[in-house]
């Protein structure tokens, strides 16, 4: 059943479900990739990894590792037996210093981290540490952090070196140095898909993470990395797109209201329109607009209109099924025309995610040349909450959908892999490699 209202309603602020034709968005994420190889700018800063993907990961040495996240902070020792699985003991996890809504200052944020990992950290000489923020890897595996994304309040941890701060506060009390190797979160879910699926001959990796935030990490040839002259030829590098901060979509009126409302207004527009941290804020601004527009019943409209926040998973959850208890919208008196809306205004905004999440992934799979070859498909690991969590429109068969057509019907083989604790596992193929440098 269509509602021509609602219709009329995102069509009048420029809200489409696919706001542009694939191919091509897809061209664009290729020219600004170029662009950001080349070191001539855009909006994709391809963050080069100083990681290759073919060392071999050595079995039963234990290493540290930690994962910055944009919610949780993880700690764990881990090793990897005979038969290369990951084992991975002493886990601990605590809420990541910066998201509790008071800003932290970088000597209390480094001693929180250092907190976490003081109980094992004799148990292991060298750190992989998974810091999922835009990080300037340096070239001895250390990692400088360029911005904060996700609404993290940490401002003064910007521009510090993170793995030799770390280790500095870790070092005042366990009494010596640890070697610690930085990565982005799907540089170490790249890895994490190299190292699980070794029983296939895959032509090439992709690393994609949609949760709190969203990102992509390819794997390019050193020829290909014009901003690092010098390299050997013939060596492959990991790289870190940063596609979370892609302007190559138009964003409706309600994408700019969202935008507006935050700090870093301005900025990461693409993970605005797909991640975990804004999807339900971004519902939050069309359900505002749609009462005001006097879509809603009066007293739904005026409910609507006072709630401080939606959580995106109350947001998801809702739209899923508008007669869900215990969310946010219990203090909404919804009748069933409501709930008919809130469905016709929700749904589009985890269409539009779906599509542009797969043509995000296409996009890395195309840019790699590989796959043409059945024999050797791309293998693409994908980590993340929303996009396995999401229940609105069976948002993961909906990217998967997309990306059969995208990939598909151009030839190309690709298999989507999940693997348990992505960021974990590809932190410690990267930490074991400090421990052998
Ligand atoms: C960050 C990326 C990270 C992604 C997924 C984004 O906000 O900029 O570095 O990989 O979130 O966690």
């Amino acid at each position: 059943m269509n509602d021509r209202a609602v219709e009329e309603f995102l069509q009048s602020r420029g809200f489409c479900v696919e706001p542009a034709g694939a191919a091509d968005l897809l061209a664009e994420f290729d020219r600004q990739m170029d662009a950001g190889l080349a070191g001539r700018g855009g909006s994709l800063a391809m963050i080069p990894a100083y990681l290759g993907i073919d060392r071999p990961v050595p079995t039963g040495t234990p290493v540290l590792v930690m994962d910055a996240g944009g919610t949780n902070l993880r700690a764990a020792v881990v090793w990897f037996d005979t038969q290369g699985r990951p084992r991975i003991e002493d886990f601990r996890k605590c809420p990541m210093p910066g998201t509790e809504g008071v800003e932290v200052d970088a000597e209390r944020f480094f001693d929180a981290l250092a907190d976490v990992l003081e109980p094992i950290a004799r148990r292991a000489t060298a750190l992989g540490l998974c810091f999922s923020y835009p990080t300037e890897i340096l070239p001895d595996g250390d990692g400088k952090l360029l911005r904060w994304t996700k609404q993290i309040q940490a401002g003064p941890v910007v521009g510090r070196r993170v793995g030799s701060s770390l280790v500095r506060a870790l070092e005042a009390r366990i009494g010596r140095s640890t070697r610690v190797r930085v990565l982005n979160d799907t540089v170490a879910t790249l890895l994490a898909g190299k190292s699980a699926g070794v029983v296939r001959r895959y032509s090439n990796y992709i690393g994609f993470i949609l949760g709190t935030g969203t990102n992509t990490a390819c794997v390019e040839r050193h020829e290909r990395i014009g901003k690092l002259p010098g390299l050997a030829p013939g060596g492959l590098m990991a790289i870190n797109v940063e596609s979370g901060n892609f302007d190559g979509v138009v964003r409706s009126g309600f994408d700019e209201d969202l935008d507006r409302e935050l700090p870093d207004c301005g900025s990461y527009r693409f993970e605005k329109m797909i991640s975990g941290a804004y999807l339900g804020r971004l519902g939050l601004c069309i359900l505002r607009a749609a009462s005001a527009q006097g879509l809603f019943s009066p007293s739904a409209a005026s409910a609507l209109a006072s709630l401080g926040e939606l959580p995106n998973k109350d947001f998801d959850d809702t739209v899923d099924n508008p007669f869900l208890e215990g969310t946010v919208f219990g203090a909404v008196p919804l009748g069933d025309a409501d709930r008919r809306r809130l469905i016709a205004l929700g749904r589009p905004v985890f269409l539009r995610a779906a599509y542009l999440t797969a043509v995000n992934i296409a996009a890395a799979v195309l840019r790699s040349g590989s796959g043409r070859d059945p024999l050797h498909p791309v293998c693409v690991t994908v980590d993340g909450s929303t996009y396995y969590r999401t229940r609105t429109a069976q948002f993961k068969s909906r990217v998967e959908a997309h990306l059969r057509e995208l990939l598909g019907s151009r030839g190309v083989h690709y298999e989507l892999l999940a693997v348990e604790d992505a960021p974990i596992v590809g932190a410690a193929v990267a930490g074991l490699s400090a421990a052998g440098d």
